[in-house]
């Protein structure tokens, strides 16, 4: 373990964490599935979810990776010998590959429009103005790929200068000045006419609002958004100190990253009310309304610039994030060099990149099963394969790895008091796992047909 690397301090290891669980998932997915659900109801489960399921399974994933301080084929093999469950990993590499394809495109949307916003070029416009320049966008070509590919570089240049110089130093640079700019966005956001409107839709809730399928995205929501089933908490994790506290750094992120969710709502919603646009607004929001929207506000040029500033932190955090998983893999199980791995990650993540962000244009009538291939990517990782990591790490922690070594990693061998070795034991043998597999279900499409039935 002495080669290996290891967060600096205590401050580093939980920036990185939280850089990885803060990003598009906050700042995009999280606002538009919220005004897509009807606003206070899905908040509420949201949060239910992230305290019975997200939370244990961070902690399942935490103390897998740091009793071993290995990635995570590595780490299976010491903890289950015989057993070959390191099969997983591959799902793990495989799916976090798929995620930053279809997520680095994303990405590139955000520096084309950060660069639009410097050039002055979102400063007029009508909404339609604004969505057919996301259209026009989004369906050439070369734009589109070039600006993923340049992302993608970014995302490796911090990469392969490594744990401390690369990702500690970005996130300790990045986490503080993200939450300062969302904090000047809620402010100015709640200075808006109207304002009221907009919190009332995020914190009133309307119980009869609930639907199972309100209760399933809210599940897939709160496990996107903490990064959670696909070992990418296992892999920063085995980069922890052992006398850091792992209940602790569990609650810390997961208490983080719905702050900055929540914050992202009261940034957007009250915007969007006090100019008059309706919430549902999905996938588009930020890049057709917001614009409209910050142009006709004073210091407008200004909002729009930092505005996707801060979304480009907050996703380069997290890419950097799923990256980790198989440059882990690559550098420990295969003896790649560290800027080895980050080359054959990136070349990989650049050619299904492409691929994705050619979904929207040249390649919209290329489908598999319906669906294009980022559609298909998104559809996969998200919806099938993160719930499944989801069961496998909590029935792996609550009903495989011997319960003594649970007990010892989160007392870090008797020297913390932690009281919560029971509840979380029962969380993760028989909450999380089946409620997992109901959101599981419904990504298979056969809540739906149930639910029709009834
Ligand atoms: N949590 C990140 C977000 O909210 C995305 C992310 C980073 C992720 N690493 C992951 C999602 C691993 C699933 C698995 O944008």
């Amino acid at each position: 373990m002495s080669e290996r690397g290891q967060f600096t301090t205590r401050i580093g290891a939980i920036a990185a964490t939280v850089g990885s669980a803060v990003g598009l998932g906050n700042i995009w997915r999280f606002p538009y599935e919220t005004g897509q659900h009807g606003g206070a109801a899905f908040i509420a489960i949201y949060l239910l979810c992230v305290i019975i399921m997200g939370v244990p399974v961070i902690v399942a994933e935490f103390i897998v990776g740091r009793k071993t301080h290995k990635n995570v084929c590595g780490a299976l093999r010491e903890l289950a010998p015989g057993k070959k469950l390191h099969w997983f990993s591959g799902i793990c590499i495989a799916a976090s590959i798929m995620i930053i394809s279809f997520y680095s495109v994303v990405c590139g949307w955000i520096v084309e429009y950060l660069t639009k916003a410097i050039s002055g070029g979102l400063s007029s416009g009508s909404t339609e103005d604004y969505s057919t320049m996301f259209g026009a966008f989004v369906t050439n070509p070369y734009r589109s790929v070039l600006w993923t590919v340049l992302f993608l570089l970014a995302n490796y240049l911090v990469l392969k200068r490594g744990l401390k110089k690369g990702i500690e130093r970005v996130a300790n640079v990045m986490m503080p000045m993200l939450f300062i700019l969302l904090i000047v966005f809620c402010v100015n956001s709640l200075m808006q006419p109207g304002a009221g409107e907009g919190i009332k839709f995020l914190f009133s809730p309307d119980f009869s609002a609930i639907t199972p399928r309100v209760a399933i995205g809210a599940m897939g929501q709160a496990f996107f958004s903490l990064s959670l089933g696909l070992s990418c908490l296992l892999t920063y994790s085995s980069y922890f100190k052992d006398s850091d506290s792992l209940v602790k750094n569990a609650t810390t992120v997961a208490i983080l990253d719905t702050l900055v969710a929540v914050l992202a709502g009261i940034m957007i919603f009250p915007v969007v009310f006090s100019y008059g646009m309706t919430p549902e607004q999905g996938p588009k929001l930020i890049f057709e309304v917001l614009p409209a929207i910050f142009q006709q506000m004073p210091g407008g040029y200004v909002l729009a610039v930092l505005f996707f500033f801060l979304l480009f932190m907050a996703s380069i955090t997290s890419t950097i994030s799923m990256s980790e998983i198989s440059i882990a893999y690559f550098s420990e199980e295969l003896k790649m060099s560290r800027n080895q791995a980050s080359m054959l990650n990136t070349g990989i993540a650049i050619v299904l990149g492409s691929l994705c962000a050619l979904s929207f244009g040249v390649l919209s009538g290329f489908t598999i099963f319906g669906m294009t291939l980022f559609d298909l990517f998104d559809y996969v990782s998200s919806n099938l394969l993160l719930p499944f990591g989801g069961i496998f790490f909590s029935v792996f922690v609550g009903w495989i790895l011997d319960r003594s070594v649970v007990e010892d990693e989160l007392s870090n061998h008797g020297k913390l008091k932690v009281r919560v070795v029971k509840p979380l034991i029962f969380c993760l043998r028989y909450v999380a796992p089946v409620s997992i597999v109901i959101v599981f279900l419904y990504g298979l499409g056969i809540v739906d047909k149930v639910l029709q039935l009834m």
